[in-house]
């Protein structure tokens, strides 16, 4: 290689003044630079998906874990750090894992939901997703993403700030992850499997649980309940999620006041409560403190059950909150009983309303305006008519139907021999549509008594495009169609602003009055009201394929989704990255 002696050995002087200052702010901002993303992890973990034996209620099942646990293991990082994991499946199902609330800015291909941005890893494979943490903060989890597998296949994913950053609160003296989950005293997927073939509604669980455990008020439980230290005079800070496959849960801890601080890895103005509502898919961060009497003290959960009639486990799953150096009788500690809070009733709407109004973000926030995309999503049941010869085996819903579900009465259908995201990168035909309605095909009474003749929704794979950077805003209506729920809606890739919700219809004419476009919560997941709608909005900033579900396994099953595509803006920090050399292929 040639070098111009010369030119390196120029005197330092004829170089000039400002160029010298501008070189050494350059250097010292190259050096902060390099030294937070020094501070930026990489955390390498393997998963690897096997049965394993686990005994709930008396009795063993052949359950499928991650790394023989149950729940999965817990990841935590911080804002800014990257995640690296091997997924290695070893056992008898295709599967995928979806890292719930990640933005996965540019990484679509690391979002999971299977047959969206992936082919399921088959048996035997295995796929390493890749994505970085970007400005959240707080609880998020991941979960299987393929039929009903995320009974059992989840855990938590715990986000501090950045190395040097602070909470916005006084920093607690511990920290506890609660995960809410539900057991079925079968192998789930025979049960989404039965309920499939046979067209009517799958079982309900047996027990609902807390990190695992359905705690003592269950039977064969009581040893091994989920116990949370504290001591008196400190303040420990939980991170509570839902992740129930099917079923909204009512929260408290006996004598003790929950001070809301965080939800769905965002920061929310500190409120202060007895209950908890959260929707399957949610996280909620609360402060508590420890200054009751030294005791045992419940902390309980059950449904907020909202569908009039329909089944549901009505178990109360208990975890205990013991404090240290409690006063012992002479029998012995152990025969302190715990105090058990009083829960809300299971049609408690009220409660659950009042909590949900409860959120905002701890300041004014930026929200989207002159909105781009005005869409208005009707969500909820349906029913499918059957020919009648195949209604003894395969229509054993209501009267001989099979049970649906739609958005704008399409119901979602995923596809089987490519990706979405895959077929839309590549251009393959035949895979999916994007007539997407805006609006539904036919409007009516949504939450009124609605005539039979709009029961039967279409299965299709409709999407909708969005431009990059679009502004975009929808009205969640929820229907009364069967029967009127509480539906939590989930968008991957994304938050948004839930700006307001309320009952009954939609009016855009007199319910804008509502709309909060100043301190309005920032989730990923919102619960829709019985009977009722909220309204969300977002920029589309993160190209790919990103799904809109209902979060109840079931419902999903039934095909309450949608997926929007988000094309690629024009600078190269604007594109969705290429895919991973290892993306599983169907
Ligand atoms: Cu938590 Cu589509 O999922």
């Amino acid at each position: 290689m040639f070098i111009n002696k010369k030119k390196l050995m120029e005197p330092f002087h004829s170089i000039p003044k400002n160029f010298i200052i501008f070189f050494f702010v350059g250097f010292l901002l190259f050096f902060a630079n390099a030294l937070s993303l020094a501070n930026a992890k990489v955390h390498s973990h393997q998963f690897v998906i096997q049965a394993t034996p686990v005994k709930r209620l008396c009795k063993t099942h052949n359950t499928i874990t991650v790394n023989g646990q149950y729940p999965g293991p817990t990841l935590e990082v911080n804002n800014g750090d990257t995640l690296e994991i091997k997924v290695v499946n070893k056992a008898r199902y295709n599967l995928t894992i979806h890292w719930h609330g990640v933005r996965q800015m540019r990484t679509a291909w690391a979002d999971g939901p299977e047959f969206v941005t992936q082919c399921p890893i088959r048996p035997g494979g295995s796929y390493t997703y890749r994505f970085t943490i970007q400005g959240q903060e707080g609880t998020l989890w991941w979960h299987a993403h393929s039929s009903w597998l995320r009974a059992t296949v989840y855990g938590g994913l715990i986000i501090r700030p950045k190395e040097g950053d602070s909470y916005p609160f006084p920093k607690p003296n511990r920290e506890s992850l609660l995960l809410l989950g539900e057991w079925w005293d079968a192998n789930p997927i025979d049960v989404v499997r039965e309920a499939t073939r046979t067209g009517a509604a799958p079982n309900v669980s047996d027990t609902f649980t807390i990190n695992g455990q359905p705690g003592d008020l269950l039977k064969c439980s009581g040893k091994d309940t989920t116990v949370v230290p504290v001591n008196f005079g400190e303040t420990n800070l939980l991170r509570i999620v839902n992740s129930a496959l099917n079923q909204q849960l009512f929260f408290t801890i006996a004598n003790h006041k929950l001070t809301v601080v965080g939800a769905d890895a965002s920061y929310v103005k500190p409120f202060t409560t007895s209950v908890l509502m959260l929707g399957p898919g949610q996280t909620t961060d609360v402060l508590i403190a420890a200054d009751q009497p030294p005791a045992k003290y419940y902390i309980a959960a059950r449904a907020y059950a909202s569908a009039q009639g329909a089944p549901f486990d009505n178990t109360t799953t208990t975890a205990i909150l013991e404090y240290k150096n409690i006063p012992c009788p002479p029998k012995g500690c152990a025969s302190v009983k715990p105090i058990l809070p009083p829960l809300p009733a299971y049609n408690d709407t009220a409660t659950s309303t009042t909590f949900s109004k409860s959120f905002r973000s701890p300041r004014k926030v930026l929200v989207p305006t002159d909105i781009d995309e005005s869409l208005y999503f009707a969500v909820g049941l349906g029913l499918q008519n059957c020919p009648s010869r195949a209604r003894a085996r395969n229509c054993q819903g209501p009267n001989g139907t099979r049970f649906a579900a739609s958005m704008n009465n399409a119901s979602f259908v995923l596809p089987s021999n490519f990706s979405l995201l895959q077929a839309y990168k590549q251009g393959i035909p035949g895979v999916f549509t994007t007539d997407f309605p805006a609006a539904p095909p036919v409007k009516f009474d949504y939450t009124g008594n609605v005539s039979r003749s709009l029961w039967q929704p279409v299965k299709t794979t409709k999407l909708y495009k969005l431009k990059y950077e679009a502004r975009v805003q929808i009205v969640l209506q929820g229907t009364s169609i069967f029967t009127a729920e509480n539906h939590p809606i989930h968008l991957h890739g994304y938050d948004f602003y839930i700006i307001a919700e309320g009952f009954g219809n939609f009016n855009p004419k007199t319910d804008k009055a509502k709309f909060n476009l100043v301190d309005p919560p920032l989730r990923n997941t919102a619960s829709v009201p019985v009977g009722g709608w909220s309204v969300i909005r977002f920029v589309a900033d993160n190209p790919g394929v990103w799904l809109l579900h209902c979060h109840l396994d079931v419902h999903i099953t039934w095909g309450l989704a949608m997926a929007f595509i988000v094309e690629d803006g024009v600078g190269e920090l604007q594109k969705l990255e290429a895919p991973p050399a290892d993306l599983p292929v169907c």
